[in-house]
């Protein structure tokens, strides 16, 4: 059987994941696929860190070993942030290798721009994992939502910031002792600003919105309010009056036009999305037919995040085999192209 090769960038706790993953899933892949697949090199900063990785994996610090080797067909993107993840991920569309990242960040903000780097450049480009964890929500609301008209998209899409109001309304922890145990647990992004400060709920919510409204936001469209000014006592004093305290992101059509914001916001104790704790997210979708639908599951951490870098690292291998036999199947990402990007 052929092997497909893999250039990672990135060993972090989703990194780790996705290695383990490749590792033990070996034959579930192969017979998906018809292809093994093969994590050839990884990007570290620090190779000194990670002795103990095995299989033979390349440990390197040096970009241009993963974008020059031949034989690497697909670059997993896991560093975070915008640079130099935007530089790593063109310099590897260029070299016509296909792209998976979990990078919410890079992809709300030049999501449709590298979208037609990886079109121009016959590759793909795919990041389910940067939308709430492991809910393989962006598939979902591209496959089984492409008749329905989308009328609104709601959900906890921040697994840490949920572990912590959690913690404060359950054990009646601190807002800063339940952080430290969020980063402790892997949930939180490097710096948990973005994760404390609604920044990266609000990230998600840019890509949610493309996906069913076909719009293009930046987060400085729209309100985002996080929950670093919450105190135990805010949360507590919620629970008397029958609520829970959730962030929720909302992006919902209002006659002619696209709703979205990101504010913890009073949950009823009976409504469904009262009912999600710690790392897990949710998301409602709403469509005119088929009414409300709720996807749940952990929305940070290793391994659920990693299930979803996989999920595409399958797609696109079927993809490689597929283009070899010269057909193309269109992966979810390249049918929202805004048209001012379609020139
Ligand atoms: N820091 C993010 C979160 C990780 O807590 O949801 C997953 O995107």
């Amino acid at each position: 059987m052929e092997t497909v090769q893999i250039g990672m960038l990135g060993l972090g706790t989703v990194g780790s994941g996705v290695l383990q993953m490749i590792q033990n899933n070996e034959d579930k892949v192969a017979n998906v696929t018809g292809r093994q697949l093969n994590v050839k090199k990884v990007l570290v900063k620090h190779p000194e860190r990670h002795q103990k990785v095995q299989g033979g994996i390349e440990l390197t610090t040096d970009i241009q070993e993963i974008i020059n080797d031949q034989e690497i067909q697909i670059v997993v993107e896991l560093i975070g942030g915008i640079h130099p993840a935007k530089d790593y991920i063109e310099m590897a569309l260029r070299s016509r290798k296909n792209v998976v990242t979990a990078n919410k960040d890079l992809i709300a903000t030049y999501g449709p721009e590298l979208s037609r780097l990886a079109h121009d450049n016959d590759c793909d480009l795919m990041y389910e994992a940067s939308v709430a964890g492991g809910i393989p929500i962006l598939r979902t609301i591209n496959n089984s939502f492409s008749a329905d008209k989308i009328t609104e998209v709601k959900g906890i899409v921040n697994g840490t910031t949920n572990y912590i109001l959690t913690q404060m309304s359950q054990q009646g922890w601190s807002y800063e002792k339940a952080l430290r145990e969020a980063q402790k647990l892997g949930f939180a992004e490097a710096d948990p600003t973005n994760d404390v400060t609604g920044k990266d709920a609000a990230f998600k919510m840019v890509i949610l919105s493309q996906f069913a409204f076909g719009i293009q936001l930046t987060i400085n469209d729209f309100n985002v309010t996080g929950i670093d000014r919450l105190s135990a006592f805010d949360v507590q004093q919620a629970g008397k009056f029958g609520y829970v305290i959730k962030l929720v992101g909302i992006s919902q059509v209002i006659n002619d036009g696209v709703f979205v914001e990101v504010a913890p916001v009073l949950v009823p104790v009976d409504h469904p999305l009262a009912t999600i704790n710690n790392e897990y997210n949710a998301v409602m979708v709403t469509g005119q037919a088929v009414g409300d639908t709720l996807f749940y599951g952990r929305g940070a951490g290793g391994l659920p995040t990693a299930n979803s870098v996989l999920s595409d690292i399958t797609s696109v291998t079927k993809n490689l085999v597929l283009k070899t036999n010269g057909n193309f199947f269109n992966n979810y990402q390249q049918r929202y192209i805004p048209a001012t990007t379609d020139q």
